[in-house]
């Protein structure tokens, strides 16, 4: 009604207010590329040449996180991290705290990548650890799920000792190992299969009707196949890897 009130025309309000019904979060991976001087250059060029009025969160190396969070303030970019230490603090040669990554303006961070899976043996017992601490410190959490042959026992190991009123501050992206890098996308039909899958899951696991989840998909994701399966209203988050890497074709 606000919105009818004040744009008066009819094809704006609906412009406006299918806009805001379908605001998505964009993510973008960067994994281990980019150097802080490539990353400040890409955000620039993207605040210049963005019109979208999603939010769009770029998870970059750990090294490039100052550099990006200073110059993101009044956009609608947000600065993710791509993994963070299970521990709070102590002595852990080479780890990164979520302490730290506070204290450098992370506003989100990706927690359970299969890479860390493939390459660092991450269990998701760490990963329920770290979702944990993400949670304590309001570093909102981005988690992938789909490298266990069953979501269900997936699910329930991450979001073991997760309160209820968390559940919505959580984005979960179901990522199958075989759409990852691999150039082969999931058809969109059973992404939505899976994404009510894991709502299911989740709603009786924790015996609750969740209508606001954020829930998505990634995968082989680029600019040919991503309206495709963003056009829709149970897909309202994406996570693109290596077609994030380039700001145009992002
Ligand atoms: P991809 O990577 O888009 O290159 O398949 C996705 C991811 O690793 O999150």
């Amino acid at each position: 009604v606000f919105m009818r009130n004040v744009f008066k025309k009819r094809e704006c309000t609906e412009y406006v207010l299918q806009v805001i019904m379908n605001k998505k979060v964009i993510i973008g991976n960067f994994k281990m590329n980019l150097l802080p001087n490539e990353v400040v250059l890409y955000i620039e060029n993207l605040k210049k040449d963005i019109e979208s009025n999603n939010e769009i969160v770029l998870c970059v190396p750990y090294v490039d996180i100052p550099y990006a969070s200073n110059i993101v303030n009044d956009t609608n970019i947000y600065v993710g991290a791509q993994n963070m230490y299970s521990r709070e603090e102590g002595p852990y040669t080479g780890e990164i705290s979520v302490k730290m990554l506070k204290s450098i303006k992370t506003d989100y961070v990706l927690l359970g990548h299969y890479e860390r899976k493939l390459y660092f043996n991450e269990t998701e017992e760490e990963i329920n650890k770290k979702l944990i601490l993400a949670l304590k410190y309001n570093i909102k959490p981005i988690v992938c799920i789909g490298s266990n042959e069953s979501l269900e026992n997936e699910i329930n190991m991450i979001l073991k000792d997760i309160k209820k009123e968390c559940i919505n501050n959580i984005i979960f992206i179901y990522e199958p190992v075989f759409s990852i890098g691999t150039g082969n996308a999931l058809d969109k039909n059973e992404i939505i299969d899976k994404i009510k899958l894991i709502q299911n899951i989740i709603c009786e696991k924790y015996d609750e009707k969740f209508n606001n989840l954020t829930l998505g998909y990634g995968g082989s994701i680029n600019s040919n196949n991503v309206l495709d399966i963003v056009n829709n209203d149970k897909i309202n988050a994406i996570l693109v890897g290596s077609s994030s890497l380039n700001e145009k074709e992002f």
